[in-house]
Order: C-alpha cells, then sequence, then structure tokens
C-alpha cells in the first residue's frame, strides 16, 4: 500500500488474493471445446502483477485442472509461479472435485502421500491460512473425514493476532442452483462444531462459479468467481448454463476488525479512465482537509 493514507481505515494488515475454478487441460485442448482456460489463466496473472502488487498470499480454492492431469497442474505452476515470486507472495493451493490428489500432489510438490487429503496451513505474517481439502474422491459433491477434523483443529490451535482464512472449495452454504445443491458439501455440522472453537475469520471457496457471499456459523463465506467460465444464473432453468465471461478473482483485505473483499474483472476490458491520473496525483499531494474539499465537497 501507498503512504498516504485516506479516510478513517488504516491500510490492510494482509492482503489475499483469491482466484479459483481454473480448469485448466493439457495438450491445449479447449474446455468443451470452446473455452481457452489457459488464455483467461494467463490474462488473469497478467492482471495480478498489479492488482495485486502488495498481496501477501495467492489462494486458488480448487478445480485447478478440469480433468486431474498432471500436465494441467504443470501448467498451473508455469503460470501463476512467476507472479508469485514478482510479488513475493506464496501460492496456497486448495483441491476442488475437478482435481485427482495424486497428479495435483505431484506436479505442485506438495507433501504427503499420494492418495491423502491436500490439507495445508501457513502464516503470512499475523494471519493463518488453512486450507482443507473438501474433495470426496470419486465424487463431485464435497466432505471431509474425520482424520480431517482433528487435523483442522489442530491446525486452528493457538491463533495468531489477525486469526484464520479458511479455504475450502465447496462453499459451506445453501447454494442458489438447485442442481448444483446435489455437488454441496455434506458436513456442514461437523465443520460448525470444528469451527465454532476456533479463530476463523472468513472461508474462502469457489466451486459455484458465480461471485457470491454468506455466513456459515456466523462466520462469513466468501466466493471468488471462476477464471475459466461463469454459471450463468439468469439462463432458463433447470439447464446450467456456462458462460464464457464474468471472468474474475478476489481482493481480499484483512483488518484487525474487519474482513472484505473486491471482485475484480481477471480479463483485461477496454476501459477509460473515469478519474485522469494527473488528478489523482493532484489529489495526493493536499492535505487531508483540502482533500476532502476537493473530492468530497458536493458543487454548492
Ligand atoms: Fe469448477
Ligand atoms: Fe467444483
Amino acid at each position: 500500500m501507498g503512504a498516504v493514507s485516506f479516510g478513517i481505515h488504516p491500510s490492510p494488515s494482509a492482503v489475499i488474493a483469491h482466484l479459483s475454478d481454473t480448469h485448466l487441460l493439457a495438450g491445449g485442448a479447449l474446455l468443451a471445446g470452446v473455452v481457452d482456460t489457459e488464455a483467461h489463466l494467463r490474462a488473469t496473472a497478467e492482471r495480478l502483477r498489479s492488482a495485486a502488487a502488495d498481496a501477501d498470499a495467492i489462494v486458488v480454492s480448487g478445480d485447478v485442472a478440469d480433468r486431474g492431469e498432471r500436465e494441467a497442474y504443470a501448467l498451473a505452476r508455469e503460470i501463476l509461479e512467476p507472479v508469485a515470486a514478482s510479488i513475493g507472495a506464496p501460492i496456497v493451493w486448495a483441491a476442488g472435485n475437478h482435481d485427482e490428489r495424486p497428479a495435483m500432489r505431484t506436479a505442485l510438490e506438495l507433501p504427503g502421500k499420494p492418495l491423502d487429503p491436500i490439507d495445508s496451513r501457513i502464516e503470512v505474517g499475523e494471519l493463518r491460512i488453512v486450507a482443507l481439502d473438501s474433495s470426496l474422491p470419486g465424487w463431485h459433491h464435497g466432505g471431509f473425514d474425520e482424520g480431517q477434523a482433528a487435523w483442522l483443529e489442530a491446525a486452528l490451535a493457538d491463533p495468531p493476532a489477525l486469526g484464520t482464512v479458511l479455504v475450502m472449495h465447496h462453499p459451506p452454504l445453501p447454494y442458489r442452483s438447485r442442481l448444483m445443491r446435489l455437488l454441496e458439501f455434506r458436513d456442514e455440522q461437523r465443520l460448525a462444531e470444528v469451527l465454532g472453537a476456533g479463530d476463523v475469520r472468513a472461508i474462502l471457496s469457489g466451486h459455484l462459479h458465480i461471485n457470491g457471499s454468506g455466513t456459515f456459523a456466523e462466520i462469513p463465506v466468501i466466493l471468488a468467481g471462476a477464471t475459466s467460465y461463469a454459471d450463468d444464473l439468469g439462463g432458463l432453468p433447470p439447464a446450467l448454463h456456462g458462460i464464457d465471461a464474468m471472468h474474475s478473482f478476489n481482493l481480499v483485505e484483512v483488518y484487525a476488525d474487519a474482513v472484505s473483499h473486491s471482485v475484480v474483472p481477471a480479463l483485461a476490458h477496454e476501459s477509460r479512465e473515469t478519474l485522469p491520473a494527473h488528478v489523482v496525483e493532484q489529489v495526493l499531494l493536499l492535505e487531508p482537509a483540502e482533500r476532502m474539499e476537493r473530492f468530497s465537497r458536493k458543487p454548492r
């Protein structure tokens, strides 16, 4: 963040670039023969360089590969690791229902036995990020087992100052799409028990290919839209409608007393400067009271 502070809030204590559902394929294949998910992720990576330059971590909340191919995970690394290195932020990989644990683990060099859940925890500054594997091998709906519940309980012990952000592919929420309810996270009660005693500030999910939010056990749940394609809830039900549009990622800001998120278009669009750079530069040079006069005062 810049040295000049605006408004009543300080700069965020931690920033997470949250992307999801990259659905990469091997061999340059197009998803469903039409969607270039590789090109979309390459474009996303370029946008991350500027939009997420202050990120403390990059979170990818699952469905990294569409068919669980090892080459697709290698591609995800090839695209995202350089931008992560330039930002100086680690990448947290979470598994989704389209992922296959052995290939994902090998290609991304993640620790553990091939078929073990891909659970992880890291700390960035004063914030802890815990990724819970909500995928169930052989199924598209989500859940977790007792071994993971015990692991999660331990992972949430000794809270750091900013608390924990939990990443899980399947959002623990009721879904608007009735069909997608078949593919929901089915162990909500057990998860609520484990999280009840913890310090989780927010849950970051994907899976639904929509931007959305809700609450689970009084914890905010934030959905990142997909970088690959979006689910069009405006389409005629009961069919599911995929659109090669609304590609996005989120910037999640964690403060001592608040968590917020912003949706960022993942692909570049033609834009106009609604406020030209030279005007912004002038505002930056003003004293706080002058800034309010110049920028907030309505003409009388
Ligand atoms: Fe997905
Ligand atoms: Fe999914």
